[in-house]
């Protein structure tokens, strides 16, 4: 973690830093020349209005006047005849003589620039014409020492060194808090994290930011309450599971015990054996319906739709169950319009149908009655199955699709049921993507009705 913000810290800083190295080198370059651009255009025009009063007065009194005037400022001026010879001088002229060059053609009235390489030169010159009745007559050549243009470079150097520092800090210490935010959350979900390893669930991350960092923070929080919950579910079911499985076996042992010590008439013997067979039945039966649920949890199972006529396939149904409704005397009842059709898996419909007939037949007292409806709405089409049996109370109804859940544990092991059919009929609804609803009030009935979206024309 710690690696992570050095990293970014190191990354954000070479951008930063080469982007202000960059931004300063053309700034600098655009300010010094504009300045040097500047003073020799200043200095032209100072060669430009001595030529303009030495065309008016073109006399030694004039030319000395010009020569005093500048000899007090920090800028030199150098007049010559129209051949190049000194006529006045405000220092020395010999520092000057390699600027004196008389241009071979004639100059714009304006004066022009004879030298500008200020960083190498000592001094940048102009010239200015002087002409007397539309005659050349004369030159005026200005000198500025570059030593001021150098001081002023320096001081802009001495600036932008200042400023180069202080961003440079600035970004520092912003990259430091930046990195900082970024890696704090980071590390305290390492934390929470590694605590989920170790069978901590109870994490909670301050979730402060609206970014990926705290979408991340809320992925691990529910994350943390996922696996508790799967945890406790897996207790809950392992503690179940041996629970149902100790049960037949003690009766099992137990009368296999009684069969195999005691001398017992045939009769009471058979009827001992009897309860075995039952019970290893059941067994048996539990067995292989918690294995199609550990088949259906890991997805291995695949659901083949197909374009099922409901009416034909009810009436199929209806006729392998009709041995049961007779031994009930139960009253069935099939409300199906013709052409209703599904896109869903015959062989797991049936089980699921199958499934909530047989609790409704079980949880129901001899000559009840038992619908089997199926009907259409615009988008969906509707299966339910109705009775007027037990009932389930209200509280219990949310827990009745929980493995090994029953109502009324004593009620429903003297019918057989192992509590698993409805956790089955659940997974297998939610594989073929549709919904199941119960309504069920004690003592009136139960409906339980499958919602199967998008239904197929054929
Ligand atoms: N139609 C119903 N009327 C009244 N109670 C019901 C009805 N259907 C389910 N129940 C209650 O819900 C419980 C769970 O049903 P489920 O089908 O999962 O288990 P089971 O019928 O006991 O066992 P299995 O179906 O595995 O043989 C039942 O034990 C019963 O108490
Ligand atoms: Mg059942």
């Amino acid at each position: 973690m710690k690696k992570l913000s050095v990293k970014l810290g190191i990354l954000f800083f070479l951008i930063i830093f080469g982007l202000i190295t960059f931004m300063f080198f053309f700034l600098h370059k655009g300010i010094a020349e504009s300045r040097v651009e500047e003073e020799l255009k200043a200095l032209k025009a100072r060669g430009n209005s001595h030529s303009a009063i030495l065309e008016k007065h073109f006399s030694i009194e004039t030319i000395d006047h010009v020569v005093l005037m500048e000899s007090e400022s920090m800028t030199d001026v150098i007049i010559t005849d129209k051949n190049g010879n000194v006529l006045g001088s405000s220092s020395d002229t010999a520092s000057f003589e390699k600027y004196l060059r008389i241009p071979s053609s004639s100059i714009s009235a304006e004066g022009e620039i004879v030298e500008d390489n200020w960083k190498d030169e000592p001094y940048i010159a102009t010239i200015s014409p002087i002409e007397v009745n539309g005659q050349l007559a004369a030159y005026v050549f200005m000198f500025e020492n570059t030593a001021s243009v150098h001081s002023l470079i320096q001081g802009l150097n001495d600036h932008f060194f200042l400023a180069g520092w202080i961003s440079v800090c600035l970004t520092i210490i912003i990259i430091i808090f930046l990195s900082r935010g970024i890696t704090k959350p980071l590390l305290k979900m390492k934390e929470a994290t590694s605590q989920i390893s170790k069978g901590q669930f109870s994490v909670s991350l301050p979730i402060a930011s609206n970014d990926e960092l705290g979408d991340l923070a809320k992925s691990i929080e529910l994350l943390a309450t996922d696996l508790n919950y799967l945890k406790q579910e897996r207790n809950e079911f392992l503690a179940s599971i041996s629970h149902e499985l100790r049960t037949p076996l003690t009766y099992i042992k137990g009368y296999a015990d009684i069969v195999q010590k005691r001398k017992l008439p045939d009769e009471e013997r058979e009827k001992y054996l009897k309860i075995i067979v039952e019970e290893t039945n059941r067994l048996s039966e539990l067995i292989k319906e918690l294995f199609n649920l550990a088949k259906i949890d890991q997805n291995s199972f695949v659901i083949h739709k197909e374009c099922i006529d409901l009416k034909l396939f009810f009436k199929k149904m209806e006729q392998k169950l009709s041995l049961a409704f007779q031994e009930k005397k139960i009253n069935f009842e099939l409300l199906c319009p013709e052409n209703t059709l599904i896109q869903a898996d015959p062989l797991r419909l049936e089980q699921i149908i199958l499934n909530l007939l047989d609790n409704s037949i079980k949880y129901s007292q001899a000559g009840a009655k038992i619908e089997l409806k199926a009907w259409k709405n615009k988008k969906s089409i509707h299966i339910s199955v109705l009775d007027n049996g037990k009932g389930i109370p209200e509280k219990e109804i949310p827990l009745i699709f929980n493995r090994f859940y029953r109502v009324e544990k004593s009620r429903t092991r003297s019918l057989g049921g192992t509590g698993l059919g409805l956790a089955i009929v659940k997974e297998l609804v939610q594989a073929h993507g549709a919904e199941i609803m119960v309504n069920s009030q004690e003592n009136v009935g139960t409906e339980i009705e499958l919602i199967f979206k998008g239904e197929l024309k054929r």
